[in-house]
């Protein structure tokens, strides 16, 4: 019998609906045990598309049973009153998960306000304690995107040990977490990880190496067909508006890769929207359901 064939399109979609499945049976346990999932969700500001993400967030906890605090503060919301806040809900036990919506006003210290989060319910893996952890291989709260990246490799069963993972784009949230974690010798992990940027020379020549191909740098379509080798297997990070006539809303979303020349070449590919996107909602409700299942532990 021919060996079954896996799927070229890595649905982000299916697989979080898996997983969501898998925690309401985690949340229903704990809330035998009195504990509901807490997460509160902090909106400063009225930026587009930030408003959209916090809305997918909030409404999947509401399905999956998890209580949701929202807070939508005005832009001119000072940091003292958000730092405020932040303490108010470290305190509260009803509250196992803090998200902060990136980006905030100009005027508000972004790093001081993620610093100001317990690390114990920093659910987003934005503390500097649980980034140290992740370099270390300790447990932590791992950054959620990141983790969907890897969970959605290791649950359609693409071993990622020995293989040579090139990251497109270096950030805070996504590049750099992600490196650490796929570096560490640990199970899903034991990659040989290159990170690329705006100043790597020969790009190409480094893209054409990857087994895994990470698009993470903000550029819409940007990594082309030409920059990947037969038969890689390529994520795409990239959630980009870009305007299209054709269309009623007259835009259209793209990633950071170009799509239709990448699938041709590419073993498997993730879609956009549908591939990372809810896998990052997905690992939002995982940690927040670890968070309060290790509060059960300090009870
Ligand atoms: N802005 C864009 N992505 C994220 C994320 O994963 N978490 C938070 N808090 N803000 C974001």
């Amino acid at each position: 019998m021919p060996a079954q064939r896996k799927p070229k399109l890595l649905d982000g979609n299916k697989l979080s609906e898996i997983i969501k499945s898998e925690l309401k049976n985690k949340i229903e346990e704990l809330k035998q045990k009195g504990v509901i999932p807490g997460l509160a969700v902090v909106l400063v500001g009225d930026n587009p598309a930030s408003q959209i993400y916090v809305r997918n967030k909030r409404k999947t906890c509401e399905e999956l049973g998890i209580r949701s605090f929202a807070y939508d503060l005005p832009t001119q919301t000072s940091e003292a009153d958000l730092l405020k806040l932040v303490d108010e809900l470290n305190r509260n036990r009803e509250v196992h998960g803090i998200l902060i919506q990136s980006p905030l006003p100009k005027h508000i210290n972004e790093e001081k306000v993620l610093n100001a989060i317990d690390p114990d319910k920093d659910v987003d893996g934005f503390h500097p304690v649980n980034k140290g952890k992740l370099l270390n291989g300790q447990d932590c709260f791992v950054a959620c995107t990141p983790a969907g990246i890897q969970e959605l490799l290791v649950r359609y069963g693409y071993k990622i040990q020995g293989k040579h993972v090139v990251i497109v784009g270096r950030s805070n949230i996504v590049g750099k977490p992600l490196s650490a974690l796929l570096v560490q010798k640990a199970e899903g992990a034991d990659a040989t990880v290159t990170v690329c940027h705006s100043h790597t020379r020969n790009l190409s020549s480094i893209t054409k190496t990857a087994d895994i191909l990470v698009a993470a740098m903000g550029v819409p379509e940007f990594i082309q067909g030409r920059m990947v080798r037969d038969g890689c297997i390529v994520i795409d990070v990239g959630m980009n508006r870009i305007p299209d006539s054709t269309k009623k809303s007259g835009y259209r979303l793209v990633g950071d890769v170009h799509f239709p020349s990448v699938f041709k070449k590419a073993k498997a590919i993730t879609p956009v929207p549908g591939g990372v996107g809810p896998m990052t909602i997905a690992m939002l409700m995982k940690n927040t359901v670890k968070s309060a299942e290790k509060s059960t532990h300090r009870l």
